[in-house]
């Protein structure tokens, strides 16, 4: 492909982003991997040039543009190499004229107001959206660890490595896994011990499961739920190929969890709860463009639902761990002191992790401060 030709996909691509993140489409990779899928022509240097220009708009832009044309132009105002790549030839996007811009910025104002108030200055603000690395566990329960090439460690998480961005990790499945180190840091949290009965309220696909069934040394019981099927479904083979062999699966009902869930009394439970993934948008920046206050008041609702239902499934003096990856206090801090106020008899318990700073009454991490996903956690213990 022709360097004009990079800049029009790169364009055809936003578009497809910007109307998927207004009418809640696919994710940028997703699209990303499907146009490219029906463009054989395009070899691996073409593909890699033409998502970076794609993620170098998304980042550089904080509201939602109108059109990729205009969030391609103000991209080219800045960089007078891919302005002359508007040179109207056959597969290149039409030259220059006098024509809207997108306007840059970090985050779309309301939410950069939401994320000040929440504690976040400008440089946690951009820390937000930079570019993230891949991070790994290595499953204890399988063989020993493999040599990773690049690998560095995480201080203060043993299981814990860090990769450069887009290492392939896959021949190790099983024994390493995918897995945020801020995530690894919030599952420590739980502080499950062999034997314990453990709850995973919000299972997905198991990231947070597989690394509690390793703290227990697949010893004792957990029960995975959700309500989303075919995330659910990829469970079970992952804790196969993991070793784990204590993990029951239960598919939830929305609206009718707490009935399904009536025969469980956990020493912990753990809620992982749905957010507006603020924390992650250093891996899908464009997240910010599909969110609004509707959506976050959507997300609150939920969270004080799976609350509520996972305090019911939590033995007297058992403990109720809540995270999310969103840094907005009233998916964190706010839901926790609702939470006590509606639940007398209810106490927190301050985690004490290797890496985070106490925010309300619970732990904060940030990509900023810390170097991963940006992630809140709280542990709250039941009357005896
Ligand atoms: C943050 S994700 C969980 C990620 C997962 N724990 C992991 O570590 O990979 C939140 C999950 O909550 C699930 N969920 C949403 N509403 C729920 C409900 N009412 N009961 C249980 N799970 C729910 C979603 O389907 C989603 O998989």
């Amino acid at each position: 492909m022709t360097p004009a030709a990079r800049t029009q996909a790169a364009i055809e691509l936003l578009d497809a982003i910007i109307i998927a993140a207004r009418e809640g489409g696919a994710a940028a990779d997703t699209l990303i991997a499907r146009y490219f899928a029906t463009r054989r022509y395009a070899g691996s240097k073409d593909r890699r040039a033409v998502r970076e220009l794609v993620y170098a708009a998304i980042r550089r832009l904080g509201e939602r543009p109108a059109n990729g044309r205009a969030a391609m132009l103000t991209l080219a105002d800045e960089d007078p190499i891919l302005a002359t790549t508007f040179d109207g030839s056959p597969h290149g996007p039409a030259p220059i004229g006098d024509e809207p811009r997108a306007a840059p910025g970090l985050h779309p104002a309301w939410l950069e107001a939401a994320l000040a108030a929440s504690g976040l200055d400008a440089v946690e603000q951009a820390a937000l959206i930079e570019r993230a690395p891949l991070d790994v566990r290595i499953n204890r329960l399988r063989a020993d660890p493999p040599a990773l090439p690049d690998a560095q460690p995480v201080p203060g998480l043993p299981d814990a490595w860090r990769l450069p961005a887009g290492a392939d990790v896959s021949r190790w499945a099983g024994v390493v896994e995918v897995q945020d180190a801020g995530s690894q840091a919030v599952t420590l949290a739980a502080r499950v011990e062999p034997g314990m009965t453990v709850l995973d309220l919000c299972a997905g696909a198991g990231g947070k499961t597989l690394a509690l069934a390793a703290m227990m040394r697949n010893e004792g019981r957990i029960v995975a739920s959700d309500v989303d099927r075919a995330r659910l479904s990829r469970l079970l083979p992952r804790a196969a190929q993991a070793e784990v062999g204590i993990v029951e699966t239960r598919l939830l009902d929305p609206r009718r969890e707490a009935a399904a869930l009536g025969d469980v009394q956990a020493d912990v439970v753990l809620v992982d709860a749905p957010c507006s993934g603020t924390g992650t948008w250093r891996r899908n920046p464009e997240a910010r463009w599909r969110l609004d206050p509707a959506r976050l008041e959507r997300f609150a609702a939920t969270q004080r639902d799976v609350l509520t239902i996972g305090a019911g499934c939590v033995r007297p003096g058992g403990a109720l761990v809540y995270i999310v990856c969103s840094l907005l206090d009233a998916e964190g801090p706010a839901q926790v002191d609702a939470f006590l106020t509606a639940h007398p008899g209810w106490r927190v318990e301050m985690p004490a992790l290797p890496l985070g700073r106490a925010r309300g009454q619970g732990m904060r991490l940030t990509p900023a401060h810390d170097a991963t996903d940006g992630f809140f956690v709280a542990r709250l213990i039941a009357a005896c």
